[in-house]
């Protein structure tokens, strides 16, 4: 039998990752949304492509959570993204909502799967998925960090004209303007960039990426990034179904690791067939923890938020 991908929100990040799940020939997929004949329209589409990429998947769209039954990886995309006069608060409010209820209908459901979380404000929507489904930590976390370091990635080998392929970023923290690039611990070929980039430089392209989905957005005006947030949330889902032991990082609850407890955050995790198998700590210097603190503080007053509403 073939793994089970379920992916809540039909939209653009939705819809891009159930296409790289299936050109990756990972599982069978189902897509479900809210919305009447877009999750049906998208999954025939995508089914229909499947032996133009030669790859035997079954993709259906659904608007009933019980289509999602025995799904081994569910991945939540749902959401409103934010609109022009819309306060960040409004929209953590809408937001925890859904999540909130999608939650439910995936304990019901799917209760054994392992949970990748997508909708923004997305450190506090991993609170909102850990607190309803009560999952452990293994078993519930979110897409930043690959997206983060992709950036990185491309913004470090357009810089030196190198492969893209050798070269490796690291980013920690919240999924914001405080989140953490390492410049110390991302490398090509094993060199750390801090000897091949100037300072000056390296600080513009640092601020390049905590500002990556700011940049897109002001580009689209009618929307945000999707193509690499849906490849992203997939290599988190390919680690997992492929048992990889990949090291990415990822949004998960800490319990002590990094002086921090219970706050989703991101940090490097090993990922497996058992979801986060291993917190990897790492060492920071004075200038990263401090970095790193008020990464923490900008979450824990996210969370406050969520709590007020929770
Ligand atoms: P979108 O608006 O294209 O798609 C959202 C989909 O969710 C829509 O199809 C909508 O009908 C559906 N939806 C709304 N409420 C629902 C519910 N209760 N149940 C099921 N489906 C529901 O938005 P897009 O661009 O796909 O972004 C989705 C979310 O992902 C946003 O919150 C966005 O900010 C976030 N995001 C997070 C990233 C990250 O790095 N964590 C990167 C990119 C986007
Ligand atoms: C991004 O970073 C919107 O969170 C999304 O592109």
């Amino acid at each position: 039998m073939r793994p089970k991908i379920s992916i809540i929100g039909a939209g653009m990040v939705g819809a891009q990752a159930a296409y790289v799940a299936a050109g990756k020939e990972l599982g069978d997929i189902v897509l479900v949304d809210v919305v009447e004949g877009v999750p049906q329209g998208k999954g025939l589409d995508l089914y229909e492509a499947t032996p133009l990429f030669d790859v035997d998947v079954n993709v259906i769209g659904s608007n009933d959570y019980a289509s999602i039954k025995g799904s081994d990886v569910v991945i939540v995309t749902a959401g409103v993204p934010r609109k022009s006069g819309m306060s960040r608060d409004e929209l953590l409010s809408i937001n925890a909502k859904i999540v909130s209820d999608i939650s439910k209908q995936i304990v019901t459901y799917a209760p054994k799967c392992i949970l990748i979380i997508v909708t923004n404000p997305l450190d506090a929507m991993v609170y909102v998925a850990k607190k309803v489904t009560k999952f452990p930590r293994e078993r519930v976390f979110g897409m930043a960090g690959v997206l983060d370091s992709t950036r990185f990635r491309t913004f470090i080998a357009d810089e030196l004209k190198v492969s893209v392929e050798d070269v490796t970023a690291f980013v920690l923290g919240g999924h914001g303007d405080t989140m953490v690039p390492l410049a110390r611990y991302s490398t090509v070929a094993g060199i750390p960039i801090t000897e091949l980039i100037p300072k000056n430089r390296l600080d513009q392209i640092i601020d390049r990426v905590r500002n990556g989905g700011g940049e897109i957005v002001n580009l689209l005006k009618t929307g945000s990034a999707f193509y690499a947030p849906g490849a992203a949330v997939i290599e988190m889902a390919e680690a997992v179904l492929k048992d990889k032991k990949r090291v990415l990082p990822c949004s998960v609850f800490l319990e002590g690791e990094y002086g921090v407890k219970e706050l989703p955050i991101g940090v490097p995790v090993k990922l497996g067939a058992k979801g986060m198998e291993q917190v990897m700590e790492i060492t920071l210097n004075a200038e990263e923890k401090k970095l790193f603190q008020k990464t923490v503080d900008a979450v824990k007053n996210l969370i406050h938020d969520t709590d007020k509403i929770m």
